[in-house]
C-alpha cells in the first residue's frame, strides 16, 4: 500500500485577534503558500494500533503510545479515531513536516491537526466533514491554549476567508476585490496562551477600558467585512493601522513588531498590523502587486526573518 498524504494551509487574522476571545468578531483568511503536510506510511508487519510519529521540525520521533495522554498528538489521534469510529488505526508511521513558522501566529498547530486528520481519513478510506475536522483540531487547540476562540481551526479546516464570532455560526466571506498582503516574521517565538493570559490579566485590572478596546476592535472587524464584500480592498489599510493601535493598547505588541509595522507603512503599505497573538510572530501589511516586493525587501532590511507575499481571494 503506497504512502498517503494530506496538507493544510496556514492562516492570518486580518482583524480581531484577542477581542474574538471576548465574543467580538474576527476576520481570518487561509494562506496556502505555506502548509503543513502529514504523510502516512503503512506498516503491514506492525501490530494494530502501533503509530510511529516522525516530526523532524520539532525533533519528535517516538511511538505515539510513549506520549502522555494529554500531549497534543495523543489528543489528536484519539479525537480522530473517535470521529472515525475506529478503535485502533492499522500500524503506521506518521511523518509531519511544515513550512509554516511555528509559534508565529500563523496557525501552525491547527494546520498540523487538520493535515493529520485528513491523511488519516484518506488512509482508512473514510471522510469527515470540514466541521468535524475543525472540531477535532479545536480539541487540540484547547491543549495548546486552554480557551481558544476557535478561529484558527475554522479558517484552516474550511480553507476559506471567514467572519468568525464565538458561539455564533461562522460565515464565509466572498472577497469582492482580491488584494495582496505581505506577511513578515519577526523571528520571535511567542506563546498564544501566554499572550491570551496577559490580556486577561490586563482586562481584569481595567475592565471598562478593555471592554471599550474589544468593542472597538469588533467594530473594525465588522467594517472590514463590509469593505471586503462590497468595496475596494485598499480601504482596509486605515483599519489595519487602527487595529494595530488597539493591539498596542491591550499590551500585545512589542518594539520589534512595532518597528516592522512602521517599516511596512513607510515603505508603501496601505496599512499594517501585527497578526495573531502578538509578543512576537508576524505582522501583515496591505500591499498592491506593484508595491509588495518593495515592502517585503524593506521589512527584511528592518530585521524580518522571512516574508511571504500572498494574494487574498475567495
Ligand atoms: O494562534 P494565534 O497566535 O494566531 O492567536 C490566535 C488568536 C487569538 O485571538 C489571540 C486567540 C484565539 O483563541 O482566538
Amino acid at each position: 500500500m503506497p504512502a498517503t498524504y494530506a496538507t493544510a494551509p496556514a492562516k492570518v487574522i486580518l482583524f480581531g485577534e484577542h477581542a474574538v476571545v471576548y465574543g467580538q468578531p474576527a476576520l481570518a483568511v487561509p494562506v496556502n503558500k505555506v502548509r503543513a503536510k502529514a504523510t502516512i506510511f503503512p506498516d503491514p508487519q506492525g501490530a494494530s494500533g502501533k503509530i510511529i510519529l516522525d516530526a523532524p521540525d520539532i525533533q519528535l520521533h517516538c511511538e505515539a503510545n510513549q506520549l502522555s495522554t494529554g500531549h497534543p498528538f495523543s489528543v489528536l489521534l484519539r479525537a480522530a479515531a473517535e470521529a472515525l469510529n475506529i478503535p485502533h488505526f492499522p500500524a503506521l508511521t506518521l511523518r509531519i513536516t511544515s513550512t509554516i513558522p511555528v509559534a508565529g501566529g500563523m496557525g501552525s498547530g491547527a494546520a498540523v491537526s487538520v493535515a493529520v486528520t485528513r491523511a488519516l481519513c484518506a488512509f482508512v478510506g473514510r471522510s469527515l466533514t470540514n466541521q468535524e475536522i475543525s472540531e477535532i483540531a479545536y480539541q487540540v487547540e484547547k491543549v495548546y491554549h486552554g480557551n481558544p476562540s476557535g478561529v484558527d481551526n475554522t479558517v484552516i479546516a474550511y480553507n476559506q476567508p471567514v467572519y468568525f464570532q464565538k458561539n455564533i455560526p461562522h460565515e464565509f466571506i466572498k472577497v469582492r476585490n482580491p488584494f495582496t498582503i505581505v506577511i513578515a516574521d519577526s523571528g520571535i517565538k511567542s506563546s498564544t496562551s501566554v499572550m491570551v493570559e496577559k490580556v486577561r490579566k490586563n482586562a481584569q485590572s481595567n475592565p471598562l477600558e478593555f471592554e471599550q478596546y474589544f468593542n472597538d476592535i469588533g467594530q473594525i472587524a465588522s467594517q472590514a467585512r463590509s469593505i471586503l464584500e462590497s468595496q475596494d480592498s485598499y480601504l482596509l489599510g486605515p483599519l489595519m493601522n487602527d487595529n494595530h493601535r488597539l493591539l498596542q493598547q491591550i499590551g500585545v505588541s512589542c518594539p520589534e513588531l512595532d518597528q516592522l509595522v512602521y517599516t511596512a507603512q513607510q515603505s508603501g503599505a496601505l496599512g499594517a498590523k501585527l497578526c495573531g497573538a502578538g509578543g512576537g510572530g508576524n505582522i501583515i501589511g496591505l500591499a498592491t502587486e506593484l508595491t509588495a516586493e518593495k515592502i517585503a525587501s524593506a521589512l527584511k532590511d528592518a530585521g524580518a526573518q522571512h516574508t511571504i507575499i500572498t494574494k487574498i481571494d475567495s
